[in-house]
Parts: structure tokens; C-alpha cells; sequence
């Protein structure tokens, strides 16, 4: 598989995980690493990374669990990543930043593809045009137990449409994104998220030490 650094100068960085991993709070840990090292980071997500994306994500994250198929979550997410690579993330990569984005591809391939039943083949169709060639260089996936990861995102609050699905919904997303990490480990590293908030900041930063020539 390509990668973002393979027809770019800058590095393409992706956090994954199911909800209350940790991912947002990391994402801090990881531009800061960077950023030591005299490297220009910019640090986004999806969905919601562009204005027009933060208007999808608005339309995603809220309301009842079931207002959307997957197949429309899988098309509004497709949208919102179309604008996020378009105004966003080629620019910076072209520009030899190194971009860091809280989501991307693998939650859509485990979310939509996996734990709400498309089928992975359905999601590399759909979303390889949007895609190209630009994917993450290093993929970290904070895993926890979806039981403990849901527990903290209640207690954050906000938008909770995906936190409400079933708990075997999050079980089985749990699991897919494990099983990409298996069939891809040169791209994606599986942390711990299990752990205070220290213990596995210093994980990703061994990790970007080992992964990333910076
Ligand atoms: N390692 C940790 N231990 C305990 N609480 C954590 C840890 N990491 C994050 N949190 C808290 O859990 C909540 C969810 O974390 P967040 O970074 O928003 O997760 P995500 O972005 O993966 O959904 C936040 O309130 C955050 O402060
Ligand atoms: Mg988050």
C-alpha cells in the first residue's frame, strides 16, 4: 500500500480507537514530539476537519443512533473526507508538513465496513476515488475495552450518538480495528489505552521514535 510520504515530502500521522480512548487527549502528545524536533504539524480530524466538514460532522455525531444507515453515515463521512484531503491535508503534506488527524480511513472501514455490516469490500469501492494514494504513513490504535472507553466518554458529555449503539456494536469495532492492525503492523501500532494518561503518552512517543526518522 502507498503512503502519504510515498508521492509527498511531508508525514501523514492517524490516531484510531473506539470512544473515550484517548485519542483527542494524545493527539497533543504527538504535535508536541514534532514540534520539539522543529518539524510544522498541523493537527486535525475527522470528521470536521474543514468548515463544511464541521457542518457534516455536526449532522453525524447527533440525534438518535439509528438516524442514519451506514450506508448514508458512509456517504456523509466520504464527503466531509473528500473536502478534509482537497483543502487540508494534500496542501499541508505537498508542503512537507507532517499532518496528524484524530480519525480517519480505519474508523470508517471498522465502523461502517465492519461493526455496522457494509463489508469492507463496499468501503475500498466507495472510498478509493476520495482516497488516491494519500494514506497514513503510521497509524497508532489506542485500544481499550469499549465498556471503560464509553465510561470516560460519558463522563467528557457532548454529542453521543455513536456512544449510545450497543455495547456489541463497540465489541465488534473493538475487534476490527485489531484485526487491521494484524493484517497491516508495518502502518499501524496498537497502545495500550488501558493505562493513566502519562503511561501511555510515553508509549506514543516511543513509538514515533521507532516509526518516524525524526
Ligand atoms: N488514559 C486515560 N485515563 C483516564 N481518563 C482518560 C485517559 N485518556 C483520556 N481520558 C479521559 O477520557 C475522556 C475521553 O478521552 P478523549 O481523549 O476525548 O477520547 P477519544 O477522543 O478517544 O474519544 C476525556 O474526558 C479524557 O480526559
Ligand atoms: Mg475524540
Amino acid at each position: 500500500m502507498d503512503s502519504a510520504s510515498a508521492n509527498s515530502p511531508g508525514r501523514f500521522i492517524t490516531l484510531e480507537g473506539g470512544e473515550g480512548a484517548g485519542k483527542s487527549s494524545q493527539i497533543q502528545v504527538v504535535k508536541d514530539y514534532l514540534e520539539a524536533r522543529g518539524i510544522d504539524v498541523v493537527v486535525t480530524r475527522e470528521p470536521g476537519g474543514t468548515p463544511v466538514g464541521q457542518e457534516i460532522r455536526n449532522l453525524l455525531v447527533s440525534g438518535d443512533k439509528d438516524k442514519w444507515s451506514p450506508l448514508s453515515e458512509t456517504l456523509l463521512i466520504l464527503a466531509d473526507r473528500a473536502a478534509h484531503l482537497e483543502r487540508v491535508i494534500r496542501p499541508a503534506l505537498a508542503d512537507g508538513k507532517y499532518v496528524v488527524c484524530d480519525r480517519f480511513f480505519d474508523s470508517t472501514r471498522a465502523y461502517q465496513g465492519i461493526a455496522g455490516g457494509l463489508g469492507l469490500e463496499v468501503i475500498h469501492n466507495l472510498q478509493q476515488p476520495v482516497l488516491g494514494t494519500t494514506l497514513p504513513d503510521v497509524t497508532l490504535l489506542l485500544d481499550i475495552d469499549p465498556e471503560k472507553g464509553l465510561s470516560r466518554a460519558q463522563e467528557r458529555g457532548g454529542d453521543l450518538r455513536f456512544e449510545s449503539k450497543t455495547l456489541a456494536y463497540h465489541q465488534t469495532l473493538r475487534q476490527a480495528f485489531l484485526d487491521f492492525a494484524k493484517q497491516e503492523p508495518e502502518r499501524m501500532v496498537v497502545i495500550d489505552a488501558d493505562r493513566d494518561i502519562e503511561a501511555v503518552s510515553t508509549d506514543i512517543i516511543t513509538v514515533l521514535g521507532e516509526r518516524l526518522d525524526v
